[in-house]
């Protein structure tokens, strides 16, 4: 099988790492990437660098919903909508019984998002799609695959980070959410981004831009800081975008080269 880009990272990298102790990807090393003309890189500290100690969490309290058979017909949100309380347990309890909108009529599997609840990188994509439905996890079919190697290449694991979706019910036939769908559900994500209070969060393609941050244009936003809620933001192409575009991996990987520099793990510009 033809090696991708992120192969070549993530093997370059390794190949850094047995020669030096920790390595990271500084200016030269990526410039001799692209090059392919790998050279020996001054050995330079991996690690998160100016970790803050994040805000003390606050105390969970048991669920202000009681548990409900799921219904055959989507019953809307209401007043008991108040998540604010919730920790993620309690908040996943809650949505593997959602009916709150009419996806909930075809999944096989809530997906409500998997990783390291304390992560300092949280990635969102749109929603699951066929392999995540019936897995019940985010990002495990192709794109998912390919997801894991940007991971890998940023010098993360995929248990070191926290991956959500927009939506956590699959559209059918892989469609875009609809804006009430993902009004719905949104909720759920931004208690999981409270809760989780990663220092960055990077943005996969237009559907997370368009419902988290309310923005259009992915092609004008990648590769430029934004916010949500004191966070930093980086919109970044969707990897099954990546997986028929391939030559747009450049470019992305020019994105989260952005969000590796927060984390001491890429050269400083
Ligand atoms: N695409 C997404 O946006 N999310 C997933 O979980 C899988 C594919």
């Amino acid at each position: 099988m033809a090696k991708d880009f992120f192969d070549e990272i993530i093997e370059y990298l390794k190949a850094e790492g047995a020669k030096h102790k920790t390595v990271a990807l500084s200016e030269q090393t990526a410039k001799d990437f692209f090059m392919n003309r790998p050279a020996p890189a001054a050995p330079q500290k991996t690690g998160i660098n100016e970790k803050q100690p994040k805000p003390p969490r606050r105390q969970a309290a048991p669920p202000s919903v009681t548990s409900r058979k799921p219904a055959p017909a989507p019953s809307p949100a209401s007043k008991e909508d108040d998540f604010s309380n919730l920790d993620l347990p309690s908040l996943e309890k809650i949505a593997q019984q959602c009916t709150r909108c009419q996806l909930c009529q075809q999944r096989n599997s809530v997906v409500f998002g998997e990783g390291n609840p304390n992560a300092d990188l949280m990635f969102i994509g749109e929603g699951p799609g066929f392999d995540e439905d019936r897995q019940g996890r985010p990002f495990v079919g192709k794109a998912g695959m390919l997801l894991t190697k940007m991971i890998n290449a940023m010098q993360f694991s995929r248990e070191q980070v926290y991956i959500a979706n927009i939506v956590k019910c699959r559209p059918p036939g892989n469609r875009n959410p609809l804006p009430e769908e993902a009004e719905t559900c949104l909720p759920f994500l931004r208690r999981q981004i409270d809760l989780v209070q990663p220092r960055v969060l990077v943005l996969l393609g237009a559907v997370p831009l368009k419902f988290l941050l309310k923005k259009t244009g992915i092609m004008r936003s990648r590769g430029h800081w934004e916010e949500y809620q004191s966070i930093r933001v980086m919109p970044t192409f969707h990897p099954a975008y990546l997986l028929r575009n391939p030559s747009a991996k450049r470019d992305t990987w020019q994105d989260l080269q952005q969000v590796m520099q927060i984390f001491g793990k890429a050269h400083k510009q």
